[in-house]
């Protein structure tokens, strides 16, 4: 077996953990917590979105959170952007890494951004040009890449159609999403093998919702096959309001946990990562999903 040296994690709980959150929390905690799991040596912590405020109401305070964090050199915030107003408004507040999204289900997409995929990728289209002019980098995300809450199974070949036009409209890497969390190990591995094998694996990323506990399985068997990049959300916060039984990402703090024992590097401290979990679980008022964060040895 032979597994990456190094693993890049890419934090999404301040996003798409707090996209997710029936309240809405306030700018100055947001702000904290990002700066926690900065802090822990997280490479990127996806920060917020500008979206409209109507569709994610709990992410409506971006300009207000990007104002008041305090960056730190190395680290990477991106931010969704769906349309040119979304870019407008990141531009404005600073941001230097966008990240765009569209679906490999047409009725997903509809659902969650009003557009088919040929709309979206458009979209995506008038918005990467631009930013990427700007010297801003741009990140994209495939949703349903395993399954969809609306249409069920997705073919694999839609896939690689949707994650190599990402690539095409200049997205430095693509994320491939299991937003609802149907995938086991091996339909991963091929779905990712046969993306990889279209786009190249190091321009891959994968993105597990844990909703059937297969996500840490899941990555496993990705990381045999290659892939460099993981998407994680501490103490496993989120999901998409636009899938409706979506659970949370796979924890940050037990994805860091296996790939230490599996000799892999992520330069993340531990503690400092469980603590982060903690804390925006205590302004949350309820228990880390994360199975560190709820361990008493692993209290920071
Ligand atoms: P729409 O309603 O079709 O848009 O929504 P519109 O262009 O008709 O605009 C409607 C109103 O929204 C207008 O305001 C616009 O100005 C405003 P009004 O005139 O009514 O006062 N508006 C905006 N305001 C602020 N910022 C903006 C913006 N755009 C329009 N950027 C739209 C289309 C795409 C805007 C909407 O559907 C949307 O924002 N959707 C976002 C949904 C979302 O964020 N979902 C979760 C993220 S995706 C995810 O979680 C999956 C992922 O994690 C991977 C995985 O797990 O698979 C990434
Ligand atoms: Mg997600």
């Amino acid at each position: 077996m032979t597994f990456p040296a190094r693993v890049r994690v890419v934090e999404v709980g301040p996003r798409d953990g707090l996209q997710n959150e029936p309240g809405v929390v306030p700018a100055a905690v947001k702000i904290e917590f990002i700066e926690r799991l900065a802090a822990s040596g997280l490479p990127a912590v996806e920060a917020t979105s500008f979206v409209s405020p109507g569709w994610i109401p709990q992410l409506a305070d971006a300009e207000e959170v990007f104002a008041g964090l305090r960056r730190r050199p190395g680290v990477s915030y991106p931010a969704l952007v769906p349309n040119l107003k979304g870019l407008e408004r990141a531009l404005a507040a600073g941001v230097e890494e966008i990240a765009v999204f569209t679906a490999a289900s047409e009725t997903f997409n509809r659902k969650n951004i009003n557009a088919s995929i040929d709309e979206s990728l458009a979209r995506i289209e008038a918005v990467a040009g631009p930013a990427r002019a700007r010297g801003l980098r741009v990140r994209g995300y495939v949703s349903c890449v395993l399954g969809c809450p609306y249409e069920g199974k997705i073919a694999g070949e839609r896939v690689v159609e949707v994650a190599r036009a990402l690539l095409a409209l200049g997205c430095y890497e693509v994320s491939l999403g299991d937003t609802i969390g149907v995938g086991t190990p091996l339909a991963a591995r091929r779905l990712l093998e046969s993306v990889a094998a279209a786009c190249g694996m190091e321009r891959l990323a994968v993105h597990f919702h844990d909703t059937r506990g297969q996500a840490l399985a899941n990555i496993y068997a990705c990381l045999e096959a290659g892939v460099g990049v993981v998407d994680a959300s501490v103490a496993g916060l989120g999901g998409c309001p636009y899938a409706q039984g979506a659970s949370g990402n796979v924890a940050t703090e037990d994805l860091v946990y296996m790939l230490q024992g599996l000799d892999i590097e992520t330069g993340i401290d531990l503690p400092a990562l469980v603590g982060a979990g903690r804390y925006i679980c205590g302004e949350l008022g309820r228990e880390p999903g994360s199975r560190l964060g709820r361990l008493p040895d692993c209290r920071s």
